[in-house]
C-alpha cells in the first residue's frame, strides 16, 4: 500500500473487481462489528493506518466464494480532510456531493425526519460531526479469524493514534427458517427486496435471481458506482476537467449511509395488538385475532411477517415470499396501502411516485440485540444497523426518508395523512393511515391512526467508500503532487 499508484483508473466495463465488496454483494456472514473512527494524530499517522490496514479490506474478487470475514471502510469527509486529500477532491465533493460535504447530523432534521427523540444533538458521541471520521465494518462468523480481526485492528488503531468507539456496534442476524433466511425486529422477514446491477452477472447474489422475469430491480451501474451512466443516463461523475488522479479516486466508489436506529418492540407489538383486536371486531368473528394481527403487520409493512404479499382480494397471504414483483396485481393499493414502509420505499413503476427517478439503495443492514419475547420484562436495546449504498446520498437515501417516508401523502392516490408506518416520527397521532378498500373481512377497517414513533435514531454516518486504487490513493505519503498528473497539470497551472 506504499508504493505510488500507477495507471489512474476510468470507468472499466463491468468487472468492478476493485469496487469494495459489501458495496457490491449481501455479505453471508451472520456477524457484523461497525468500529466508528477518529484519526487523533497527525496525518502521516492517519495515511499509516490506512496503509496497513488497507491490505486486509475486501474487495469483489472475481471468484465468488464468500470470504470467511470481511472488512470494509469508508470515511466521512471529515475523515478524508484528516488524511490530506487534496482541495481538488475536496472541491468535487462540495460542488457534487453536497449532503456528504455538510454531514448527516447538518441534514438529519430537514432530509431524514430527525427531529424530537432523533434529532441529531441526543444521537450517540460517536457520530457526531468532528468525531467521526471513518467507519470500520468487520463482517464474520464470531470465530477465531473474528477475534483475529478485531485485534489486528484494534492494534493498528493504539499504534496510529485511531479512537475506535469504545465498543463496537454489534449486529447479528437472525436466522429462523435457514442460513440463507433474514428478520429484523418487530417481526418480519427482511432481505427479500434487492436490487441489481443491470447486465452484471458476476455478482455471488446471482443464485437468487435465478428466478426472476421482471427488469423492475435491475439498475444501470451508475445509481450505485460513481463515474457509470445512471439510470436516466445521466453522468455527473465523468470530472473532465479533472487530473487523471482525481478522476480515478473516484472512479467506482460508491456513498454508503450507516443508521442506527433503536426499536421499540413493546410499543409496536402493543400498537399491532390493539389494532388486531379492533379489526377482529369489526370482521364480526370472520377473522381471527391471529390472522388480524398478521394483517395489521403485512399493511404496515407491504408484507406479512414471513415475507408473502397480500392479496389484493381476499387479503391473504398470497404464493410464496418474492422478490420481483410489481403492482400491477394492486393499482388501487387494496392488498399493499400506498403508505406502507415497503410500497414508499421502492414503488416499482407504480404511478404514486416519478416513473423516470427510481431511488434504489443496495441494503446490507443487519438487527442488534435479542430477538423479542412475548415474556419480555424490563426494556431491552434493539433496533437495526442500517446500511445503504448508492451513488447520490441526496437522490436516493434522503429522497427515501426526507420525502417519500416523512412526506404525507405519498402520491395523489394517497389519501392518507401518516408518515411511514414504520420509520417516521409520527409526530401527529391522529394522522390517518389509509387502507384503501378497507381491511379484512366485509366491514373492515378504512384507516389506521395513532401511529407512533417506533424507531428512534441513535446515529447517521454518511461515508465514501472507496475502491482498491483509491484507498491506495488516500494511504500514499505524498505533498499532493501525484494527484496533479503530468498532462493535466498544465491546466492547474
Ligand atoms: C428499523 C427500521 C426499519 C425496519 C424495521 C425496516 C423493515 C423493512 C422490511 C421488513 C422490509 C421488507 C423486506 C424486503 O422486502 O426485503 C423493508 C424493505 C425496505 N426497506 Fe426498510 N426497514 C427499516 C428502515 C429502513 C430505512 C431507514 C430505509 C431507507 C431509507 C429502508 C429502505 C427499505 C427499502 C429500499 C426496502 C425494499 C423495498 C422494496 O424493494 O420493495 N428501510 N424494510
Amino acid at each position: 500500500m506504499t508504493a505510488r499508484p500507477t495507471a489512474p483508473r476510468t470507468p472499466r466495463g463491468e468487472q468492478f473487481d476493485h469496487v469494495q465488496r459489501i458495496v457490491l454483494c449481501t455479505p453471508r456472514q451472520p456477524l457484523v462489528q461497525h468500529l466508528l473512527l477518529q484519526f487523533v494524530g497527525t496525518q502521516s499517522q492517519a495515511r499509516r493506518f490506512l496503509a496497513a490496514l488497507g491490505r486486509e479490506v475486501s474487495h469483489h474478487p472475481s471468484r465468488y466464494a464468500d470470504p470467511e470475514a470481511q472488512l470494509s471502510i469508508g470515511f466521512s469527509y471529515r475523515g478524508l480532510e484528516a488524511l490530506g486529500v487534496p482541495l481538488q477532491v475536496r472541491l468535487v465533493l462540495q460542488k457534487l456531493a453536497p449532503s456528504f460535504y455538510l454531514g448527516a447530523p447538518v441534514q438529519a432534521a430537514t432530509r431524514l425526519g430527525d427531529t424530537g427523540a432523533s434529532s441529531p444533538d441526543r444521537w450517540d458521541r460517536d457520530f457526531r460531526l468532528e468525531a467521526l471520521h471513518g467507519v470500520v465494518s468487520l463482517h464474520n462468523d464470531g470465530g477465531d479469524s473474528a477475534r483475529k480481526q478485531l485485534a489486528r485492528v484494534e492494534g493498528l488503531a493504539a499504534e496510529f493514534r485511531v479512537r475506535l468507539s469504545a465498543q463496537p456496534l454489534r449486529g447479528e442476524n437472525f436466522s429462523l427458517g435457514g442460513p440463507t433466511e433474514r428478520w429484523v425486529h418487530f417481526g418480519y422477514r427482511d432481505g427479500l427486496s434487492r436490487v441489481r446491477i443491470k447486465g452484471w452477472s458476476h455478482s455471488p447474489d446471482a443464485a437468487d435471481d435465478e428466478n426472476r422475469t421482471l427488469d423492475i430491480s435491475a439498475h444501470s451501474p451508475g445509481e450505485f458506482l460513481l463515474g457509470h451512466p445512471d439510470d436516466s443516463g445521466a453522468n455527473p461523475w465523468t470530472l473532465v476537467t479533472q487530473s487523471r488522479a482525481v478522476r480515478s479516486f473516484f472512479c467506482e466508489a460508491s456513498f454508503g449511509v450507516l443508521r442506527q436506529m433503536e426499536q421499540d418492540e413493546p410499543a409496536f407489538r402493543g400498537w399491532v395488538e390493539q389494532r388486531a383486536a379492533q379489526m377482529a371486531a369489526a370482521s364480526g368473528g370472520a377473522m381471527s385475532r391471529q390472522a388480524a394481527t398478521a394483517l395489521v403487520q403485512a399493511k404496515l409493512c407491504g408484507r406479512f411477517p414471513d415475507g408473502r404479499r397480500i392479496d389484493a382480494q381476499t387479503q391473504a397471504p398470497l404464493g410464496q415470499p418474492k422478490h420481483d414483483f410489481d403492482y400491477r396485481d394492486d393499482l388501487d393499493g387494496k392488498g399493499c396501502p400506498f403508505g406502507a414502509h415497503m410500497r414508499r420505499m421502492n414503488p416499482r413503476d407504480g404511478e404514486i411516485a416519478h416513473r423516470l427517478r427510481r431511488r434504489p439503495l443496495m441494503r446490507r443492514g443487519a438487527p442488534y440485540g435479542p430477538r423479542w419475547r412475548d415474556d419480555e420484562t424490563g426494556p431491552v436495546e434493539r433496533g437495526l444497523l442500517g446500511l445503504f449504498f448508492c451513488s447520490s446520498i441526496e437522490n436516493q437515501f434522503e429522497h427515501l426518508l426526507g420525502e417519500w417516508a416523512d412526506r404525507v401523502p405519498m402520491g395523489n392516490r394517497d389519501v392518507g395523512e401518516a408518515k411511514d408506518p414504520l420509520v417516521s416520527r409520527h409526530e401527529r397521532p391522529d394522522a390517518r393511515f389509509d387502507l384503501p378498500g378497507g381491511a379484512g373481512a366485509p366491514g373492515g377497517l378504512k384507516e389506521f391512526d395513532g401511529l407512533k414513533p417506533f424507531v428512534r435514531t441513535r446515529g447517521t454516518a454518511y461515508l465514501l467508500y472507496p475502491t482498491r486504487d483509491g484507498l491506495q490513493q488516500l494511504a500514499t505519503e505524498d505533498d499532493g503532487n501525484f494527484w496533479v498528473d503530468e498532462v493535466d497539470r498544465e491546466a492547474f497551472e
